[in-house]
């Protein structure tokens, strides 16, 4: 049997609880244990405790200072879509002219298998070495290119290929049952790291949505789209199932969904910008999340798709399920740390007030694992949990004072270099062991 290991981090914690809680160590101790593979947080305390505490357990071999650096669990982005990596700085246009010029086009690429993979060993190195450590990916229509992501792919993630089979580009278009085949293929190859992912409701027949949700759902696989993005997409979108048997009456996009079984507990809808009260109360009903991606959905001055803005007081009060996403490549940015700015900046200068840091931080990490179900051992740095976090030096004479104020003097003085935040993460840990690219 493995032995027992025990490491020492000094640093300054977070550890986020909730939207209105982050515990905060200025002058901090973590304590991971590791045997073989597996690791767990066996401590977290003030520095002066965990001397008194482990006195000579700590050594100089088993101790890593941090300094001032600040220790937080790694990051959960929701929605994002790894075979958009060159998308995201590509011109902005409206979000369907901007699948067809720029986005379909890029996805048509990865149906060379080479390319692909060596494509997914790069996009996955890239994003560990920004932080993030889990959350919920979109694939191309390719099986190879899912097999690569998730073969990539390091921590807690779910992965699918999108579906695609009407009003789509001939090369992105799958018949009905090539779509269902695969998808029980990947299903029986991957098991729960498979996502179901019809792309959305234009793309995809209700039939795919219908039967592959019925796949997923007795495989206890995740389901994920994308909703109610745009507002031109959404009156396209009914348009077309207005002429689709067994939908002529459809008075909402949300039950376009909700028909073809796409609602759920394991669900996540991309976006969910432009919902009616009664809308939300479908998706809080059937237990269903939102994925919000501020940066892709901010103006497009701001390299966003400029598609409106979330209204997270309004999604809470009918309390859905939601946590943040970089919605890769109409996000911009890797970093979960340029989404949560935007989160918050796009709020405050709408005067929203409730948008704070502490709250980004929550539905960047511990909400994300939540939604997966894999809060007990992820998600935060609570004892008990695994070993995983990311470190980002920080300097200043005095420890910030707070939370908030510590985030926000993290986050705010890169605003105007937003491409610098993925140099922010000097190290991520998982499972106890640093991740080296
Ligand atoms: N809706 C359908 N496909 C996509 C996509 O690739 N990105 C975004 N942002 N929205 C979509
Ligand atoms: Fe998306």
């Amino acid at each position: 049997m493995a032995t027992q290991k025990l490491n020492f981090f000094v640093g300054t914690i977070l550890n986020p609880q909730s939207d209105t809680k982050c515990d905060y160590y200025p002058n901090g101790l973590l304590v991971v244990e590791t045997q073989g593979k597996s690791s767990k947080i066996k401590d977290i305390l003030p520095l002066e405790r965990g001397v008194k505490k482990y006195g000579k357990l700590i050594t100089k071999k088993n101790m890593k200072d941090f300094g001032s650096a600040v220790i937080m669990p790694g990051f959960f982005d929701m929605h994002f879509h790894w075979v958009q990596d060159d998308v995201r700085e590509m011109p902005k246009d409206s979000l369907l002219e901007w699948l067809q010029k720029y986005t379909f086009p890029t996805e048509m690429k990865f149906s060379d298998k080479k390319f692909a993979e060596e494509k997914a060993k790069f996009f996955f190195k890239k994003l560990t070495l920004h932080g993030t450590i889990g959350g919920a990916c979109y694939s191309s229509i390719h099986q190879h290119a899912v097999d690569s992501a998730i073969k990539m792919a390091k921590g807690h993630f779910v992965i699918g290929n999108v579906l695609m089979n009407m009003y789509s580009p001939e090369e992105l278009t799958q018949a009905e049952d090539e779509s269902l085949k695969l998808t029980k293929k990947l299903i029986q190859k991957h098991g729960k790291k498979h996502c179901f992912t019809p792309r959305f409701a234009i793309t995809t027949t209700p039939r795919v949505m219908k039967e592959g949700s019925r796949m997923a759902d007795k495989a206890g696989c995740f389901k994920q789209t994308h909703l109610s993005e745009t507002p031109q997409e959404i009156e396209f979108v009914l348009s077309i199932y207005k002429k689709i048997p067994g939908f002529e009456k459809v008075k909402n996009y949300t039950e376009i969904y909700e028909k073809t079984g796409m609602l759920g507990k394991r669900s996540l809808m991309g976006h969910g910008i432009h919902l009616s009260t009664k809308e939300l109360g479908v998706l809080s009903q059937t237990k269903t999340t939102i994925v919000h991606c501020p940066t892709s959905n901010a103006p497009i001055s701001e390299l966003g798709l400029g598609s409106g803005l979330f209204d997270f007081k309004k999604v809470e009060k009918a309390k859905v399920r939601w946590a943040l996403g970089s919605d890769i490549g109409g996000g911009p940015f890797l970093s979960m740390l340029d989404v949560m700015r935007s989160f918050v900046e796009q709020n405050k200068k709408k005067g929203v007030k409730g948008a704070t840091f502490v709250k980004s931080l929550y539905r960047s990490t511990l909400a994300g694992a939540e939604i997966m179900g894999i809060h007990k051992h992820a998600g935060n740095l609570n004892k008990g949990k695994e070993g995983s976090f990311i470190v980002i030096p920080f300097h200043l004479d005095q420890a910030p004072k707070d939370p908030e104020s510590l985030l926000s003097s993290i986050i705010l003085p890169l605003k105007e270099k937003r491409e610098k935040y993925g140099e922010c993460v000097t190290s991520t840990y998982i499972n106890g062991k640093v991740f080296e690219a």
